[in-house]
């Protein structure tokens, strides 16, 4: 596929795939990084007189709940705010109005393209006859939408199937900051994994084991690591379907797989550090402990490399954010390469204001975890 540069792309209609998969909390965005690296793509094709329908995923789409909270409405505001012009936002995922938006608005957002996960997966699932539908509202395809590089589902992938199409700049980016570092990884290679939930990364995580030397875990997925070695873990959340999964890989990686050995627990209103073998049943872990800390920043300060995905805890809640924070402040003094990737490991560096102490902010995180452990991406094909 090519770069949108070298394709015609003057007073077409052109369907635009973003990540504009932003964390929305209490209603407010809590980081608009995604939305505004697709502003050079758009305001490329405005300038070469393109009328645009804007198409991305927000969240995951499970329940009529999920798409209650996961509705891309906010983000045409903010879109329209950086681009200072009218952004048409449009309810639905199959209509008329979004068939022909191309032809009357110079810019439109169609709602969730996860939408269509409810009730068959028809966007995530690849299905080929949304595919022909949605690729009838243009004449082109532009993909940039680097953070889902890792899928290959209809809004990303299925729609090139039918229109000719090429990758944006945000993807011409993430590429060029990337590639120098994934194809020649200096040894010791050390990531730092953290997030919700360790559901979707498992797979990931396997493949990345065989290219790393430390896996550092911290936040909710570390809950599910701590269960599979026995521990109670109290009333923290963490993935039953995956205890086993994980019981296999610590078994595999034993040298490799670092967890935390004391948390911040909340119990009956009373925030308190504990050893990984005092939580209490009552408890809930929101983040890594000092010990935990100490341990990490000792394998940080060997490596060569660094990766970071997701935070080590709750870290917008000031009583949960010396884990995360503690981290990147090491960062700074280690001399090595030092990726971040993924909406969250993004928007808490910002937000914490530690941004200097990385090399390079990918919007990627399940995107960049992969390339780095496969050297492809799935929505690229083989190439
Ligand atoms: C991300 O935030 O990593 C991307 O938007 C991909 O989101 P997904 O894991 O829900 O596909």
């Amino acid at each position: 596929m090519e770069y949108i540069e070298n394709i015609n792309v003057d007073n077409k209609r052109v369907i635009l795939r973003l990540d504009l998969n932003v964390t929305i909390k209490d209603g407010k965005i809590l980081d608009d990084t995604k939305i505004k690296k697709g502003i050079p793509t758009i305001k490329y094709l405005l300038n070469h007189n393109a009328n645009i329908l804007i198409m991305s995923h927000l969240g995951k789409i499970k329940t009529d709940e999920d798409k209650k909270n996961n509705s891309l409405e906010q983000v045409s505001y903010v879109l329209s705010e950086l681009l200072e012009i009218p952004v048409k936002f449009i309810k639905e995922t199959r209509s008329e109005e979004l068939i022909n938006s191309t032809f009357e608005n110079r810019v439109t957002l169609m709602e969730n393209t996860r939408y269509e996960d409810l009730p068959n997966k028809c966007e995530s699932g690849c299905d080929d006859e949304l595919a022909k539908y949605w690729s009838s509202a243009g004449e082109i395809f532009i993909n940039d939408a680097f953070g889902t590089t890792h899928r290959c589902h209809t809004s990303n992938y299925g729609i090139s199937k039918y229109l000719p199409s090429a990758y944006g700049f945000l993807i011409k980016e993430e590429l060029n900051g990337l590639d120098p570092i994934v194809h020649n990884i200096e040894k010791p290679f050390v990531v730092i994994m953290g997030g919700a939930k360790v559901d979707d990364k498992v797979a990931l995580i396997e493949s990345l084991l065989k290219e790393c030397d430390y896996l550092l875990v911290g936040g909710g997925i570390a809950n599910t690591f701590l269960k599979a070695c026995g521990y109670n873990v109290g009333n923290s959340l963490y993935s039953s379907d995956y205890v086993e999964k994980i019981k296999t890989l610590l078994d595999m990686h034993k040298n490799k797989i670092w967890m935390p050995v004391d948390v911040i627990i909340k119990s009956g209103g009373e925030i308190n550090t504990v050893g990984i073998d005092e939580i209490p049943s009552t408890g809930s872990i929101y983040d890594i402990g000092p010990k935990s800390v100490d341990i990490y920043k000792k394998i940080l300060k060997e490596s060569s490399t660094i990766f970071v995905n997701g935070t080590m805890g709750l870290y917008e809640d000031e009583s949960f954010r010396n884990g995360t924070e503690n981290l990147y402040k090491a960062l700074s003094n280690i001399n090595a390469t030092i990726i971040a990737g993924g909406g969250d490991a993004i928007a808490s560096i910002k937000n914490l204001g530690y941004q200097k102490n990385f090399d390079f902010l990918s919007t990627g995180g399940g995107a960049t975890l992969e390339y780095i452990s496969e050297k492809k991406l799935k929505c690229f094909g083989e190439n």
